[in-house]
């Protein structure tokens, strides 16, 4: 006799979890299932979760209404296997679901609702469908590590004095939940360390919502941020669910909050007080829950003194205020930042098969360190990888950041000299060029510990004209210790 072949199984077998507190159900399932799936059984919530820690699951079924239990048991039961495992599809089944109890599971995380006198067709369609979401949420789940990897975030790089402080404090404040005012100049890392705190925070594992609020006019950024019903505005076809209710359970990060609007303020401390929004052309308010992290680069106190920022709402932003320091405060951190910078630029260009400096000449450092950085961080960065594309060679030199046009190289100090009055050209242009001459000696000795010989080398001149030029420029030189 000809059997017709048996199809075979192209995927792994998928482990689904019974929670029933009837003992036959896990038999039944597994008869309706048929191959392909391995059912494993937990009559109570507790035994549950011993088995989804102890073993990997692809989806659980879970029975939503408990004979001894409370009417909502089922949910209860449900949002626990949730907070156990939330990225572990659960498909909930019951003898005969109400709509409340559907709306109820499905609000609690349920992937979806079934009778238990379901067809083995449809309770697999069911499972296979949970499972191929629970795999995607952890496909995305894995992308955006790497990708936040790739990117550095989280790598706050400082050990100022300063920076120590802020990272010892930021530690403290990731941990709880409470709204963050972080303050600082543009390019500071305000925004780094807002999505730090949101990393290494309680919620993590839920959206990060970045959002800057000087984008949009008033009535848009309200619409954006709360949401609107359909036809709320004109334009406003379909209903929006708004930034808030976007990043329920995880973090809003609020960036330029000093340039909201005072009808705008009103609604977000509302938000702050009573955790709720409502939507633009709505009638109800609806829970948020979500931790608010707000950041300025204005005076937001002077902007409270001057009337043009809600006092009150101050005070609710500010519960922690971090006070980010300008980079010319902690210029100790410039050569750990700009090798950071580097490597990271490196680690891009590398993957593109192209060449990149690995290093920065002393020189070069001392033109860094010495610049006050009114764009701090930011301008560091946009500064480094212009010199680097330029540079020939695997350093950085100070003629590279001539080149892209960093304030205070020689070029400059003979600009800011140029025709001072009653000279002639040619005079103004000695001078310059004396000028500039005597600071690099100056400078090169001072790094070469003092020895023309040395320092004559670095400069590439002649041992007899640095002798000559520090008689003519009257510069004191140290101890030779030739
Ligand atoms: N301490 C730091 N370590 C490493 N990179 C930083 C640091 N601070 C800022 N950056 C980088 O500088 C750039 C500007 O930072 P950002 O957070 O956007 O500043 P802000 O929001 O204050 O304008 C970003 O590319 C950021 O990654
Ligand atoms: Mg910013």
């Amino acid at each position: 006799m000809n059997l017709p072949p048996v199809e075979p199984i192209a995927r792994p077998i998928r482990q689904i979890l019974v929670v029933d507190p009837e003992p036959q159900i896990p038999r039944l399932v597994s008869l309706l299932l048929g191959a392909g799936y391995h059912i494993d059984a937990a009559p109570d919530l507790d035994l549950a979760i011993e088995r989804i820690h102890a073993t990997p699951h692809d989806a659980i079924l879970l029975e939503l209404v408990w004979p001894d239990g409370p009417d909502d048991a089922g949910v209860a039961a449900l949002r626990r296997l949730r907070k156990a495992a939330p990225e572990l599809p659960t498909v909930a089944f019951t003898a005969s679901p109400g709509v409340a109890q559907v709306v109820a599971a499905m609000r609690s995380g349920a992937f979806d609702v079934l009778r238990k006198t379901a067809a083995g067709d449809e309770l697999r369609a069911a499972l296979d469908r949970a499972v191929e979401h629970g795999n995607l949420a952890r496909e995305v789940r894995r992308l955006r590590q790497e990708v936040d990897r790739a990117r550095g975030l989280g790598e706050i790089v400082g050990e100022s004095a300063p920076m120590r402080q802020l990272l010892a404090l930021c530690e403290r404040v990731a941990a709880s939940d409470a709204t963050v005012l972080i303050l600082g100049e543009s390019g500071t890392g305000k925004e780094l360390l807002a999505r730090t705190l949101h990393r290494v925070g309680p919620r993590a594992d839920q959206p990060f919502v970045a959002f800057d609020c000087s984008a949009l006019a008033p009535s848009l950024l309200e619409a954006e941020l709360f949401g609107h019903e359909k036809g709320a505005f004109t334009g406003a076809g379909k209903a929006r669910r708004g930034l808030f209710r976007e990043a329920h359970g995880g973090t809003n990060f609020l960036d330029e909050i000093g340039d909201i609007a005072p009808q705008i303020q009103n609604k977000l401390l509302r938000v702050l007080q009573e955790r709720e929004i409502k939507p633009v052309g709505g009638d109800r308010f609806v829970a948020v829950d979500v931790r608010v992290v707000a950041a300025t680069n204005k005076d937001l106190k002077q902007l409270v003194a001057r009337g043009e920022f809600r006092e009150d709402l101050y005070w609710r932003l500010a519960v922690v205020p971090i006070q980010v320091p300008p980079l010319r405060e902690r210029k100790e951190d410039i050569p750990l930042l700009a090798a950071h910078i580097l490597a990271r630029r490196r680690g891009a260009a590398k993957h593109l098969g192209q060449r990149y400096p690995t290093q920065i000449s002393g020189r070069a450092m001392e033109r860094l360190t010495a610049y006050h950085w009114p764009g701090n961080i930011r301008e560091l960065e946009n500064v480094l990888s212009r010199a680097a594309i330029l540079c020939d060679g695997d350093r950085v030199r100070a003629d590279d950041l001539d080149l892209v046009g960093l304030p205070g190289g020689a070029a400059d100090l003979a600009g800011a000299q140029a025709l001072p009055d009653g000279k002639t050209l040619k005079e103004a242009v000695d001078d310059a060029v004396r000028k500039v001459e005597k600071a690099a000696i100056e400078r090169a000795l001072a790094r070469e510990a003092g020895s023309p010989a040395k320092a004559a080398r670095v400069l590439g001149i002649s041992r007899a004209s640095i002798y000559n030029k520090i008689k003519e420029y009257g510069i004191a030189v140290g101890e030779e210790r030739s």
